[in-house]
């Protein structure tokens, strides 16, 4: 594989991932920093991916940690690992944080299934458990739609790592804000 091959191939394996739950890239850690400095990590389910712009999406509840942290500090780094290869992605990006007033989140919750809807429900992410949330769906529907955000990564670099048995091949790429490959170099592992 030449480099252009690569680069391909890895948005090929994000893009199909965002359709198949089955696949490694499905689940990627999101590492974020917050107002400490300390930097944070969690997994998250890669939702939907425009290859052409080099964006990834990703759904959360806007009253998580991880949303005022990203809103404070929009520099993010998202990672996966595939096990056949192995092969890590390592993207770095910034994340535009589309809240549940905004058309992003508005189109994205009507495409999700009501099992999906009802991970919205209930309190704050992280609060201690209280009192079980109303029982009667059409509350429960308008009530998770009032948490829900969607995050949206553009790509500045990815940090492509094949391990291979006394092998190992790197390579980093750079794209413009239009998603366009602006450099791509093999480097030492
Ligand atoms: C496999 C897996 C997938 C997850 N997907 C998401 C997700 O898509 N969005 C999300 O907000 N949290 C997701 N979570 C939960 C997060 O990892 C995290 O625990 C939670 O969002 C709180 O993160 P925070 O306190 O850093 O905001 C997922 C957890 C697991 C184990």
């Amino acid at each position: 594989m030449n480099l252009a091959e690569v680069d391909a191939s890895a948005w090929a394996e994000l893009e199909g991932a965002a359709a198949n739950p089955q696949s490694a890239f499905r689940y990627l850690n999101l590492c974020s920093v917050d107002a400490g400095g300390r930097p944070q990590a969690r997994m998250v389910v890669l939702r939907r991916v425009d290859v052409g712009r080099r964006i990834l999406e990703i759904h959360t509840d806007v009253r998580s940690p991880k949303w005022q942290e990203i809103s404070a500090n929009p520099l993010v780094t998202l990672l996966g690992f595939g096990p056949q290869p192995k092969l890590q992605l390592r993207l770095q990006g910034s994340a535009e944080l589309h809240g549940p007033a905004s058309e992003s989140a508005a189109k994205a919750w009507s495409l999700l299934p009501g099992s999906t809807r009802s991970t919205y429900m209930g309190g704050p992410p992280g609060d201690e458990i209280g009192a079980p949330p109303a029982s009667e769906a059409a509350v429960a529907d308008a009530e998770g739609r009032a948490f829900f955000g969607v995050l949206i990564f553009r790509a500045e670099t990815l940090d492509w790592f094949q391990l291979r048995h006394a092998d190992n091949r790197r390579a980093v790429f750079a794209y413009d804000k239009l998603g366009a490959l602006t450099s791509s170099r093999w480097v030492n592992p």
